[in-house]
């Protein structure tokens, strides 16, 4: 096999393995960035938009900002507040059905994963007959949406350059994910003074669900050594920016290295897909109305361990990127101390590491695991459904 090295990671290209990999990266970092935006939207040709966001952006005025620019640009805009966290196809319906009235020329995600996946649906739903569900699944968007821009104002999801959106069917009580690269957002804003008024459980989530990103993707049996590029450098920033990130939101360096963390993650599990603590998590927050971030969460140390023995390497890769002391551990050591150390990281961020903290029956398990079972092809190690349940009654 032939080896083409990529100096200062220890991972190898292979010409014969090869990679695919889908981006559209438009991407514009700094703090205070969404007060010159209406410039580039114009540039952009646009002349109308709709602003898809959720009432708690609105209550602490996140949107002011965007607001200003777009009317010193003569940018028309009206906004939709009605997203709801874990958004539903009818939201996603209604927004677009607004949109068509407005008949305008882009839409503007703005906030958490929730907002931006909802205006994602709204791009492609003007430009493409039918109802979400018709979306449901990989590369059925056929016609190109109108420009979404995303704006995230949590580090977390990496909604804003994935080519997924994440709803939930009215009728069935289950998530859809629409999948295509079509809807990848044409335009990121990073702004990390938009993470300032960020409520510290909430920033503790979405972080960790952008950390339990990085790591799955990593790990994931899909995973190539373009998205290990990405994935090792998110764990990077995120393990290391995490915490002072936690502790004062408005710390703008801390907000910023984590949206930049968060947002290559998002590329790399745009890419590979997510492990069994996605796979479990996603079941988790339907059943429980949970918020994502904290059911991906509870179980992740459970899962890690369960897969330490499928990829001993990469957990020595995950240690190094998350600057562990290592010395004279063995591999499997290694893979025991990255388990420690999200478990400890998770206490100090306040978040729960027992389903019994949280309300979660044993009942629910075997359904549960039903539907969590349809999710784990990318998980790096063979996963049943008695796995899956062991899984859980560890975590409980
Ligand atoms: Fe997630």
């Amino acid at each position: 096999m032939k080896n083409i090295e990529y100096k200062g990671l220890t991972f190898l290209f292979t010409v014969d393995n090869g990679f695919s990999f889908d981006a559209r990266l438009n991407i514009r970092f700094k703090a205070g960035i969404v007060k010159n935006i209406g410039k580039e939207l114009s540039a952009m040709g646009i002349k109308n938009v709709l602003i898809v966001t959720d009432p708690g952006v609105l209550k602490v005025k996140l949107h002011e900002n965007l607001v200003t620019t777009l009317n010193q640009e003569n940018i028309k805009f009206e906004v939709f507040s009605e997203v709801e966290p874990n958004p539903r196809d009818t939201t996603c319906e209604k927004a677009a059905e607004f949109a068509k009235e407005l008949n305008v020329d882009a839409v503007i995600g703005i906030g958490g994963g929730s907002s931006l996946d909802t205006a994602k649906c709204v791009g492609f739903l003007m430009t493409n007959p039918g109802r979400v569900k018709d979306y449901d699944g990989s590369g059925k968007v056929k016609n190109e949406p109108i420009p979404i821009i995303a704006i995230p104002t949590t580090a977390g999801t990496g909604s804003e350059v994935t080519a997924n959106a994440a709803i939930t069917d009215t009728e069935k009580h289950i998530k859809m994910s629409v999948r295509s690269p079509k809807i990848i957002p044409h335009l990121a804003v990073l702004d990390p003074e938009l993470l300032k008024t960020l409520p510290q459980h909430i920033a503790a989530f979405s972080a960790m669900d952008a950390l339990i990103h990085a790591i799955e993707s990593f790990l994931s049996r899909r995973a190539t050594a373009f998205s290990d590029y990405f994935n090792l450098k998110a764990i990077e920033l995120l393990s290391k920016y995490i915490r002072p990130f936690y502790a004062e939101p408005s710390n703008t360096e801390a907000a910023g290295n984590m949206l930049i963390g968060s947002m290559l993650a998002g590329l790399g599990i745009s890419n590979t897909g997510t492990g069994n603590a996605h796979a479990l998590g996603r079941v988790l927050g339907g059943s429980y109305d949970m918020a994502h971030g904290l059911a991906c969460s509870v179980v992740f140390p459970y899962v890690l361990k369960f897969n330490a023995m499928a990829q001993p390497q990469k957990f020595v890769e995950i240690a190094r990127a998350m600057d562990l002391k290592t010395e004279g551990l063995n591999e499997k050591e290694i893979g025991q101390k990255v388990v420690r150390e999200i478990y400890e990281l998770l206490r100090e961020l306040n978040i729960p590491v027992k389903l019994s903290e949280l309300n979660v029956t044993k009942e629910s398990f075997n359904d549960m695991v039903k539907v969590a079972i349809t999710n784990v092809a990318p998980n790096p190690r063979k996963t049943t459904e008695v796995d899956l349940v062991s899984i859980l009654e560890e975590a409980f």
